[in-house]
């Protein structure tokens, strides 16, 4: 099973942008402990971090028939693309929804959330810590996915 790691805007600036707000962990050590628990868990896992809103409608549409769950932080764009939404919908796979910052109880700009309706889950709130959960969660989604169609093949007519 594998899972991308979509994200979006000035997440490359973690660690030096509004530490208050985002914390002082770098992108590149979230991902290495995805990494680490993705290899626990024998999942495959790929990177991916745009400021272009094209490039990242790009890779989710790349995931299609490539990875089987996306975990997504749409950053500034969630609040605007329709794009990006479009572009989970068109892929219909599970995709999970992170925001290292509670988007619910900052500007008001930032509850407009277009990201949200097409997703599996959101994940708010938490710091860097929601990526891990999210990874949890893709866990979750995978045994359940992998669940069922155990349950179809038993349940097929034999040829
Ligand atoms: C963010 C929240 C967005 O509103 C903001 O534009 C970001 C980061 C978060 O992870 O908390 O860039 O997605």
């Amino acid at each position: 099973m594998k899972i991308v790691v979509v994200q979006g805007p000035n997440l490359n600036m973690l660690g030096i942008r509004e530490q208050q707000v985002y914390g002082p962990m770098k992108l590149e050590q979230i991902h290495a402990q995805m990494k680490d628990f993705a290899g626990q868990n024998n999942i495959e896992i790929e990177f991916f971090q745009s400021n272009l809103e094209g490039e990242i409608v790009d890779k989710v549409q790349e995931c299609y028939g490539d990875a089987d769950g996306i975990i997504l932080n749409a950053a500034a764009y969630t609040h605007t693309s329709i794009a990006i939404r479009d572009a989970v919908s068109a892929v219909s796979l599970p995709t999970i929804e992170v925001h290292i910052s509670n988007i619910h109880r900052r500007e008001e700009f930032r509850k407009d959330n277009m990201i949200a309706p097409v997703c599996t889950s959101s994940i708010v709130g938490f710091g860097p810590f929601g990526y891990h959960l999210a990874m949890m969660g893709m866990l979750q989604i995978f045994q359940e996915v992998n669940a069922a169609k155990e349950m179809q093949q038993q349940q097929a007519p034999q040829a």
